[in-house]
């Protein structure tokens, strides 16, 4: 099983340059990293692919983002949001791209709990509630990758949570000896993804395993179980993860707060009438 997860890891990060990312994210990581280029630079560099442009730029200002500002051009974006949150974009619309007309169910369960990550940032008086949105955004991201690349594997999964009622990261577990959780951190650990981003990503289920970004986790994992308690998108298995406590108390949440936050979320949800897959 051991080695067997070792060479599963090593697929999915052979997995790094996805046919929709064509060497971007490397140029751009290797632009950043030397310093000598400015956002302007950076933001030219990226806008010479235009269709991956319009996909940014239409997320960066979507209503389901905690963005509180009008993003105009990637120049703004870098400067604005930064390189880090930037490159989760660039990502997450190119990951989902994989899916086209698959996976719209999980596309707007993804984007609902990156909508439901930034109003608990922001309730809970985190100062990165842009970058929350991102790590909601991505949370799921295994999945997608065992959807589109294990597709014999997720049907047996599937048969499992249909036919058994197992929850589907115990599916996945039985079928594959690994669940979406870690083919996530595989994928982040490949991308260089801070630990912001990689934390809930990893521990979304079990937020007590998170040792660098425990706050950025819980708030994933509480907004994960909200949008599922909404039954807004679908996130591969009919239940509603039970809440953790840890979680809540890393969030320092009262139920007022908790009130407030379950108050806004319902509001966006219903006011959001599908956001499509980025077209
Ligand atoms: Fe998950
Ligand atoms: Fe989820």
């Amino acid at each position: 099983m051991v080695l067997e997860e070792a060479a599963a890891k090593k697929r999915v990060q052979l997995l790094k340059n996805l046919p929709t990312l064509p060497g971007m994210i490397d140029k751009i990581s290797r632009a950043v990293e030397s310093k000598r280029f400015s956002a302007a630079d950076i933001g030219k560099l990226i806008s010479r692919d235009q269709v991956l442009t319009a996909k940014v730029l239409k997320l960066a200002n979507s209503a389901f983002f905690g963005f509180s500002r009008k993003v105009g051009s990637l120049t703004q974006a870098l400067v604005l949001l930064g390189f880090d949150v930037v490159k989760g974009l660039i990502l997450t619309s190119s990951v989902f791209d994989l899916m086209k007309n698959k996976g719209e169910d999980l596309w707007r369960h993804s984007m609902g709990v990156a909508s439901a990550a930034a109003i608990i940032a922001t309730e809970v008086g985190m100062p990165d509630a842009e970058e929350a949105s991102l790590a909601g955004l991505l949370h799921d991201l295994g999945k997608v990758v065992i959807r589109v690349h294990m597709p014999d594997d997720s049907a047996s999964i599937n048969e499992l949570v249909e036919v058994e009622g197992l929850a589907l990261r115990e599916a996945e577990r039985e079928v594959l000896g690994f669940n979406h959780t870690q083919v996530g951190q595989w994928l982040a650990e490949s991308w260089k993804l801070p630990e912001q981003l990689s934390e809930p990503i990893r521990w979304h289920h079990k937020p007590e395993g998170s040792r660098a970004a425990p706050q950025m986790t819980a708030a994933v994992h509480l907004a994960d179980c909200l949008v599922r308690g909404f039954g807004y998108g679908d996130g591969g298995d009919p239940w509603v993860p039970p809440l953790d406590r840890f979680a809540l108390k890393q969030l320092g949440l009262n139920s007022q707060k908790l009130e407030n936050i379950v108050a806004e979320l319902c509001e966006k949800l219903s006011s959001a009438n599908g956001a499509s897959m980025g077209s």
